[in-house]
């Protein structure tokens, strides 16, 4: 079965052909970043624009490097067409379910809609060796924070989620909040490698408390005030900014480590999976590696690029809808909001 996979939920336009024999034949990505940094965040008119501009050269680009050149031959060669139609941004969303119905009608093949983050979950599961389920998954992106208890794939138990900002979006405020721009993740863990161990002590909110949901908006609030503690002393340096960048990076993965390991010792589940934008961290993946080792567990990831947002997963993901028998009627429908545990 072939399957060409197309993302547009938020500010990167992603297309993938997966073929169920070899994997990933082509796929193709376009960030929208540039265009949204001046404003800090993404700018959701802007990105529907540019989903237009973008989505349809990338499928060709797509088809084009599995080997098919003419629609006819695409035709020929995919069996469904799988989009994200949730969650996410409403008019970015209706880009990539348009252009997926559009061509499923017109190739005479099935579309099928794909919710975000389970794309996100299975995409460690195109890596080898892949975990398999039952397994814990932790969900980190810029819109989500949620620790699931995988029973099968399609089986999705929320053990735990952020009963506030997702932890990307805190690496995006507070980047915001130093001035170090956007997507905040990479720019906190870059400055953070410069920064003095310990100089400052952010708290971990929500770890002396049973349960595993999570609370970034605290952490903000913390750097806010250091920030401007520092700059009442003698004006905020770049060596304040690295050492903030530091506390604030140290104080989110601590927190993430510890709610992995609460969920892994009462699932008693020996395998973790970790995936969304997030899981490129590179000290998260090192704490994951110590506290899973010291479980007697093991810790999946998708590779680097497939960690934040792309067609591939999507492809995936629908692919793994199709052998479930997904629906594959012809109405668009998107959803803004779209609980994982409510997927049938
Ligand atoms: O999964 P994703 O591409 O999009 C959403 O579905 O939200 O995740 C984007 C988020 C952003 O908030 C970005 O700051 C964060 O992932 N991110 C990182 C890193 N790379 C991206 N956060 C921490 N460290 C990183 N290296
Ligand atoms: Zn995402």
């Amino acid at each position: 079965m072939r399957i060409l996979g197309i993302e547009t939920s938020c500010d990167e336009t992603g297309v993938a052909l997966f073929d169920s024999e070899q994997g990933i034949l082509a796929d193709a990505l376009y960030s929208q970043i540039e265009l949204h940094a001046e404003y800090g965040g993404v700018v959701p008119e802007l990105a529907s624009r540019d989903h237009v501009r973008k989505l349809l050269p990338l499928i060709e680009e797509v088809m084009q490097r599995a080997g098919c050149t003419k629609n006819r031959c695409a035709k020929a060669e995919v069996d469904a067409i799988a989009y994200t139609a949730g969650p996410g941004l409403v008019g970015a969303l209706m880009v990539g379910a348009s252009v997926a119905k559009s061509l499923a009608f017109a190739w005479g093949i099935p579309a099928v809609a794909v919710h975000h983050m389970e794309g996100h979950l299975l995409a460690p599961l195109l890596e080898t060796p892949a975990p398999e389920a039952p397994f814990v998954a932790l969900l980190v992106s810029g819109g989500h924070t949620q620790l699931v208890n995988v029973e099968a794939i399609g089986r999705y138990e929320i053990l735990g989620e952020s009963l506030d900002d997702a932890a990307g979006e805190a690496f995006d405020k507070t980047a915001k909040m130093l001035g170090l721009g956007y997507p905040g993740g990479p720019v906190i863990a870059k400055a953070a490698e410069r920064g003095t161990p310990n100089r400052f002590q952010f708290p971990r909110p929500m770890v002396d408390r049973p349960g595993l949901d999570f609370s970034f908006s605290g952490l903000k609030t913390f750097t806010l005030n250091t920030r401007d503690d520092c700059a009442e002393q003698g004006g905020l340096t770049d060596q304040d900014v690295a050492d903030i960048a530091w506390a604030f990076q140290d104080a989110v993965v601590d927190t993430l480590a510890l709610k992995c390991r609460r969920a892994l010792r009462q699932t008693g589940a020996k395998q973790l999976v970790v995936a969304g934008g997030v899981s490129a961290n590179l000290l998260l993946r090192e704490r994951l590696a110590e506290m899973v080792a010291r479980e007697k567990a093991e810790v999946f990831y998708p590779q680097l690029r497939y960690c934040t947002d792309n067609g591939a997963m999507i492809a995936f993901a629908g692919y793994q809808r199709m052998l479930a028998g997904a629906d594959k009627d012809l109405k668009v429908q998107v959803r803004a909001r779209w609980p994982l545990s409510e997927l049938a």
